[in-house]
């Protein structure tokens, strides 16, 4: 008889407020070193893949040893062996059971609520997430799938995600420190939420990444990455992925990706486990970098408004101080003139480059209200922020003053 594949089907993944969560891979080991060994040794591996470095295996479907059993890897649509190493890493450094990786980060949302919500259900969260994840949650999912979002006006007020949450709710979503206005919410008070009305809590890491916060530690349930920021690091890979319950990874991963082909390819992932060996020193320099750019910005007489967690006037600083490691390396601020003197400005930078992305080791602007945020409505711009004269910069890893020394004569453009 034939084995039966691992899912075929079933009723989606439900969370269980019982349910102890799993420690997750390699708990005993440190952060670094994790990040440079979980999910791949040498010895024990078959002996042509011993090699110090993780094999990159490139082949999408893994031959039958007989009729009856199916292999470990069958197609490439549900997993190879070189991503494999990657989900156990990722997961091992968020400190989640299982991961499935995604082809982009916008996809690792899109196939986690795709697998658990279903017409008439619905997702409490707020305007203070990505560009991509908005349009998913005002219009993809309403639209197209009956899944309507719920958006917390004020995500300070713990009280406004309860009353958000009903007998539909599948998730509440979280993203903090948040793109682009680095709002920064109490992952500790959500989770207690959520979990009170019997409700999974998903945080978006992205931002921060497991080097400064560990959402899974502070109670959340699902961690939603994109790979393609700072876990990366230098914009050659787009990838997501979703770490959390075995059960909830695995549903994704043969009741969605399986079916659709969303997968992250063998060589991405090989290059992804390349760049996590430094990604708690890169992020340290990228905080550190920030932290001087921000000050400089926040003294700046032409610049009206700095958003970054480690400045002191910054409303969620008090919290990042206690929820995170050090500040990350994303800030954004308002210059005077709306789109005209983000125009002016973003013109005139020499060193940091205008582009869509972050979390880059060359420092980046870009500008959110006509490139990821243009399909808010004018009053959820003005709720989340996003200001005609907001630039987003993501702070890089070059010596800080030449970083300052380029935006201050970009600056004296206005
Ligand atoms: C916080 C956050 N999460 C997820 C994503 C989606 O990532 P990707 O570009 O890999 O789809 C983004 C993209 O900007 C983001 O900022």
């Amino acid at each position: 008889m034939h084995d039966e594949k691992p899912f075929f089907m079933r009723e989606p993944w439900r969370y269980d407020p019982q349910a102890k969560a799993g420690k997750g891979r390699d708990a005993g080991l440190g952060f670094d070193t994790r990040a440079l060994h979980s999910g791949f040794h040498p010895l024990e591996n078959p002996l042509q893949f011993r090699s110090f470095v993780p094999p990159m295996i490139q082949s999408m479907t893994y031959p039958y040893e007989s009729f009856e059993r199916f292999p470990d890897y069958i197609y490439g649509r549900s997993k190879t062996p070189t991503v494999s190493v990657l989900e156990e890493r990722l997961a091992a450094l968020e400190g989640g059971e299982g991961c499935v990786t995604a082809s982009s980060g916008s996809q690792a949302l899109f196939s986690l609520v795709f697998t658990i919500a279903r017409p008439g259900d619905n997702v409490v969260t707020s305007l203070n997430i990505f560009g991509e994840g908005y349009k998913q949650a005002a219009a993809i999912f309403p639209e197209r799938c009956g899944v309507e979002f719920r958006f917390v006006k004020d995500s300070t007020d713990i009280q406004a995600w309860a009353s958000k949450i009903d007998q539909r709710t599948k998730l509440v979503w979280v993203e903090t420190p948040s793109n682009p206005c680095l709002f920064v919410t109490d992952i500790a008070a959500v989770a207690e939420v959520a979990h009170a009305h019997g409700v999974p809590l998903v945080v978006d890491n992205t931002t921060a990444t497991a080097a400064l916060q560990k959402p899974m530690e502070l109670g959340a349930d699902i961690v939603l990455l994109s790979l393609t920021k700072f876990l990366s690091g230098n914009a050659s890979v787009l990838g997501g992925a979703v770490v959390g319950p075995e059960a909830l990874v695995e549903d994704i991963r043969w009741n969605t990706t399986e079916f659709v082909g969303a997968i992250l390819q063998p060589f991405e992932a090989w290059l992804m486990l390349q760049y996590l060996e430094t990604l708690s020193m890169r992020m340290e320099r990228h905080s550190s970098n920030s932290q001087k750019v921000a000050e400089f910005l926040a003294s700046h007489p032409r610049v009206t408004h700095v958003n970054y967690p480690g400045l002191a006037g910054h409303p969620g600083h008090a919290l990042a101080q206690r929820q995170m490691k050090a500040n990350g390396g994303l800030l954004s601020f308002i210059v005077p003139g709306g789109m005209e003197g983000a125009a002016k400005v973003m013109n005139s930078v020499r060193l940091v480059v205008h582009a869509v992305t972050f979390g880059t080791s060359r420092t980046i602007c870009m500008h959110p209200r006509t490139i990821t945020h243009e399909h808010m409505t004018p009053e959820e711009r003005a709720e989340a922020g996003i200001d005609d004269g907001l630039i987003r910069l993501s702070v890089g890893l070059e010596d800080p003053d030449d970083i300052i020394a380029d935006l201050d004569q970009a600056l004296g453009k206005l």
